[in-house]
């Protein structure tokens, strides 16, 4: 499965959205997650997202933290399936690193 990582936080650009052919994403206030049952592990999402907040679980770190947290978020969030504004300080945050601790959600 592919996963979304910290990357994601505070950025929410959802190109995402667009390109997974099972909608599979799932939306909190400040990031998107993956649910791991429902990816196909198609890859396609991976390219789009401006802020390289998507990688495979093979992935050691996306596996570790970001696996089991994506799972978790995918059934308590709501599905999103169009690709909506960004938040508008998206890019500012593109490079800030430790996002994880103050802006998760
Ligand atoms: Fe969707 Fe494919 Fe990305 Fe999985 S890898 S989230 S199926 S676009
Ligand atoms: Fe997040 Fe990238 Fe999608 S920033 S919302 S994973 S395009």
């Amino acid at each position: 499965t592919y996963v979304v990582g910290e990357a994601c936080i505070k950025c929410k650009y959802m190109d995402c959205v667009e390109v997974c052919p099972v909608d599979c994403f799932y939306e909190g206030e400040n990031m998107l997650v993956i649910h791991p049952d429902e990816c196909i592990d198609c890859g396609v999402c991976e390219p789009e997202c401006p802020a390289e907040a998507i990688k495979p679980d093979t992935e050691a770190d996306a596996a570790e933290k970001w696996g089991e947290l994506n799972r978790e978020y995918a059934t308590l969030w709501p599905n999103i399936t169009r690709k909506k504004d960004a938040p508008a300080d998206a890019d500012a945050w593109k490079d800030v690193e430790n996002k994880f601790a103050e802006h998760f959600s």
